[in-house]
């Protein structure tokens, strides 16, 4: 009998990719082999995002063109997984007929029953309080970095975002299950880990919080990098900082989303710190980590955001000079409690706040950059140069890609570089 094969797609955060992962490790399980062309595949999975309206309509899109290739292999299995799938639930198939599996994030264990399609279409949107996948075989797709899901789901509700309902109720896995999970990603090779979750510091598990959990990964024999994302300026303590001060294999890198700079508008979306509190854990940061990397979420436009509340985020920029940030327009989503609100922002001053903080973002990295000039960094090389396949790039430990134009050393090597300039957003460095 023919080996049958499968394609996956993955939109939105890392937890979707660790997902994938372990999807694809079920499919691996029942004898099917992976494939990077869908034209091939027996199965065609889109994992989806639900973050933002575009996000949700590109994977929407991308489906429909799936639909085609079904005329071709009447058996093609089309599916859904992910935040798109758990927030339209049977609306979806209702929508798009050719559409086979649809699976919330709490809901993969049912696939391998669609493969052997007991029948379909196959449906499970069920969130549950206790599913955290423990003790699978993950299939991964990066040779250098393994993303370890240590919790689901979010109980923050922020007031804008769709997450807590598309994922559900916060659960963190076993301190002894992930650190299984790094050691053996270790054995099969990985030099680096990064450990995921919404909202990683209210970790907790028996008496077990998240400066724990990573002093205890950190220890693994062989583990190079130990990275995370995201925390939440909520919950951030001195005890996390003085982990990671004292613990060289976890990285001087911090993702702490900002959303906005206002006071009122922080208010306004829930978020529980206040300007203040914002910077004052970036002073924090600094002072047990003066080299520390610091990037950022932004978004603009919030209901009711007026300019003076926009120059605030601008504010914050300047007083931090983020490393990188992400910055997104407001998209309302249903069900959360902003898409109740008046939004008198118009879709103009939206663009104009977003092209404001790119400029400055951009400015700003390139800044953070020029001071590497001439400095030597550890690099993990991590990937073939898209612009010219002769050329390797490797991250930092602060996270900066860093394109290798002298010297050609081999995916997941730790090297040394010298830094010899800053261009736009890229960093150029010879080996030494
Ligand atoms: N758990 C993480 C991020 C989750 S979503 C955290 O708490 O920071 C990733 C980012 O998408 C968010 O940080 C936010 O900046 C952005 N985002 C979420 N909902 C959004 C919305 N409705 N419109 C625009 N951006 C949004
Ligand atoms: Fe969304 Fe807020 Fe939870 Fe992050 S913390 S996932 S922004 S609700
Ligand atoms: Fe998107 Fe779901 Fe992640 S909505 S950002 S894929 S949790």
């Amino acid at each position: 009998m023919k080996t049958k094969k499968f394609y996956i797609e993955t939109y939105g955060c890392q937890m979707n990719e660790a997902d994938s992962e372990l999807v694809a490790g079920f499919l691996l399980k029942k004898s099917y082999q992976p494939t990077n062309s869908p034209e091939d595949a027996d199965i065609i999975l889109v994992n989806t995002c639900s973050v933002r309206e575009n996000a949700e309509r590109r994977a929407i899109a991308r489906l429909s063109q799936f639909k085609n290739l079904k005329k071709v292999n009447p058996d093609l299995l089309i599916g859904i997984l992910g935040c798109v799938a758990q927030r339209d639930k049977e609306e979806i198939l209702r929508k798009n007929p050719f559409i086979d599996i649809a699976l919330g994030p709490d809901s993969y264990r049912k696939l391998p029953e669609a493969i052997d399609s007991i029948s379909l279409p196959l449906t499970g949107f069920q969130l549950s309080r206790k599913e955290v996948y423990d003790g699978l075989s993950p299939f991964r797709s990066s040779r250098v970095n393994a993303w370890i899901s240590i919790m689901r789901g979010c109980d923050k509700f922020c007031a804008y975002c769709i997450v807590p309902f598309t994922r559900g109720r916060e659960r963190s896995r076993s301190l002894s299950s992930i650190v299984e999970e790094v050691k053996q990603a270790v054995a099969d090779g990985y030099s680096e880990v990064t450990l995921l979750g919404q909202n990683v510091n209210s970790y907790v598990y028996e008496a077990f919080r998240f400066p724990d959990l990573l002093e205890a990964v950190s220890a693994v024999a062989g583990l190079k990098r130990i990275r995370y994302t995201s925390p939440h300026p909520q919950d951030f303590d001195d005890r996390l900082l003085e982990v990671m001060r004292d613990h060289p294999n976890i990285c001087r890198h911090i993702h702490l989303p900002l959303q906005a700079g206002s006071t009122r508008v922080l208010e306004l979306m829930k978020r529980n710190y206040d300007q203040a509190r914002y910077l004052s854990v970036v002073e924090n940061i600094r002072r047990h980590m003066p080299d520390c990397a610091i990037t950022t979420d932004i978004i603009v436009g919030f209901p009711q955001e007026t300019e003076a509340d926009f120059l605030e985020t601008l504010r914050v920029m300047d007083a931090v000079i983020f490393d990188a940030a992400y910055n997104f327009k407001y998209s309302p989503r249903p069900g959360t409690l902003a898409a109740r609100m008046i939004d008198d922002v118009t879709p103009e001053e939206k663009s104009d706040r977003l092209d404001r903080v790119i400029e400055k973002q951009k400015r700003h990295m390139l800044l953070r950059n020029r001071a590497l000039v001439g400095t030597i960094q550890e690099l993990l090389v991590d990937s073939v140069s898209r612009k010219n396949p002769n050329e390797k790039t490797g991250r930092t430990g602060t996270n900066k890609i860093v394109i290798i134009q002298k010297g050609n050393p081999e995916i997941s090597d730790v090297v040394r570089v010298r830094i010899e300039k800053a261009i736009g957003i890229s960093l150029f460095g010879t080996l030494v």
